[in-house]
């Protein structure tokens, strides 16, 4: 799971670097207080996770960059949106609920705050979210210049919290590890050993996780509030026919298009057809969710998820399979992914009814793109399909405005 976290913001540069040097200092400093490093990791890696998950119909990820990292995430009011955004997030996934109350307070300054372990490793992140600031801001600085950058905030940082980040920051492993991850080199194995130790997830997580990113990739773009959880439905559905595993293709479909959240939204919303340029950037979706995923590669759902834009003729994309190439649960996939795109109203034309998509997708079954025995799987499910039902989005919507005004009127208003 946490691979996956990794993976993810690999695709997402500045939020990246940023996280990864937010997770080695965070730990480096819990080592040097005795308090639990792989919690501290943890933390450090999604503190900011909450920038991708949409708030009132709005986003904050894709005016993510080095700047905004630098200028935008920075302590005014303690309470920020993205805390309480990622503090949901992992609230909602049973193995991350530890860490939920760190990462709402990671711009809590010390005077907001008990001295307890939890409340010890909230002010850490917050100090190694200001150090990794300044080493955005300022490519060639020496630690000795972040101290006495530190020196001016040193009231919101307990002193114990102060003094081992002093002491970690003078070693050159320290100053070296966080240059390297800032030049963008691949951290896999800078932080496999923290990886490795913490906590992996059940199907139930992943299934919970799941259900969150299709709402980010869903609420992404107006013209797809409900295609993923219609994928994942329709294909559950469909393997069921088919005696097949179907909580399998249940959660390939979940996670079929979570490289979509590595795609602007700028190409995503465009109000026409998209030009090549742009289209060839669309199009590799598929391949960002092929390296988030590729933690799962042994997993059943792993291939149809990554291989939904395949087609039998072998003019899919991204790895050109012809029809023998590839499993039922494949092809299951890539008929629920075609109709229910077909359901959907796009920028540059109306929603199909049922009839017009289902006989559309009968016509790339003829020109040999789609798979026959997978569109009567879906023929034959129909029945059992809502089509109205965009449930999830507006379950999840809900309970992140319940979740929000809770933690508003514990903690007072939020900065944006
Ligand atoms: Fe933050
Ligand atoms: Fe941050
Ligand atoms: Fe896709």
């Amino acid at each position: 799971m946490i691979q996956m976290f990794i993976n993810l913001l690999e695709t997402i540069p500045s939020l990246g670097r940023h996280s990864f040097q937010v997770a080695f200092l965070s730990a480096q400093i819990a080592e040097k207080m005795n308090l639990d490093p792989n919690v501290s990791f943890l933390s450090g890696l999604i503190h900011d996770l909450g920038l991708i998950l949409p708030y009132e119909g709005k986003t904050l990820l894709d005016e993510i960059d080095d700047t905004f990292v630098i200028v935008r995430d920075t302590p005014g009011k303690p309470l920020h949106l993205h805390s309480i955004l990622g503090s949901f997030i992992t609230d909602y996934v049973e193995k991350l609920k530890p860490i939920s109350p760190i990462v709402l307070k990671h711009h809590f300054p010390a005077s907001y705050l008990d001295k307890t372990e939890e409340n010890l490793i909230s002010n850490i992140v917050f100090i190694s979210d200001q150090v990794s600031r300044y080493t955005m801001i300022n490519l060639d600085v020496s630690p000795r210049d972040i101290l006495i950058a530190l020196e001016d905030m040193k009231s919101f940082f307990f002193p114990e919290v102060f003094e081992a980040c002093r002491e970690v920051l003078n070693t050159e492993f320290v100053q070296w590890q966080l240059e390297n991850i800032l030049a963008g080199y691949d951290v896999t194995d800078l932080l496999d050993h923290h990886v490795r130790n913490c906590p992996d997830c059940d199907k139930k997580d992943l299934i919970q996780i799941g259900k969150i990113v299709s709402f980010i990739v869903d609420t992404k773009s107006e013209f797809t509030t409900s295609h993923t959880w219609r994928v994942a439905v329709f294909s559950e559905k469909m393997a069921e026919k088919a005696g097949r595993n179907s909580e399998d293709l249940f959660i390939a479909g979940l996670y079929h298009d979570i490289g979509k959240i590595s795609v602007s939204y700028k190409i995503l919303e465009k109000p026409a057809k998209l030009s090549d340029e742009e289209y060839a950037i669309m199009k590799k979706h598929v391949y960002f969710s092929y390296l988030i995923l590729l933690p799962y590669k042994d997993e059943n759902w792993f291939l149809p998820a990554v291989r939904h834009h395949e087609r039998l003729d072998g003019y899919g994309y991204p790895f050109r399979l012809k029809g023998e190439e590839m499993t039922l649960e494949d092809k299951i996939i890539q008929v629920a992914d075609v109709f229910s795109a077909l359901l959907e109203e796009r920028p540059y034309r109306p929603a199909n009814t049922v009839e017009k998509a289902l006989s559309m997708v009968r016509e790339e079954v003829k020109k040999k793109k789609l798979s026959q025995e997978a569109f009567e799987l879906l023929e034959s499910s129909l029945e059992d399909f809502d089509l109205s039902s965009i449930e999830v989005g507006r379950e999840i919507r809900k309970e992140i405005r319940t979740f929000v005004n809770r933690v508003v009127e514990k903690f007072g208003d939020y900065v944006l």
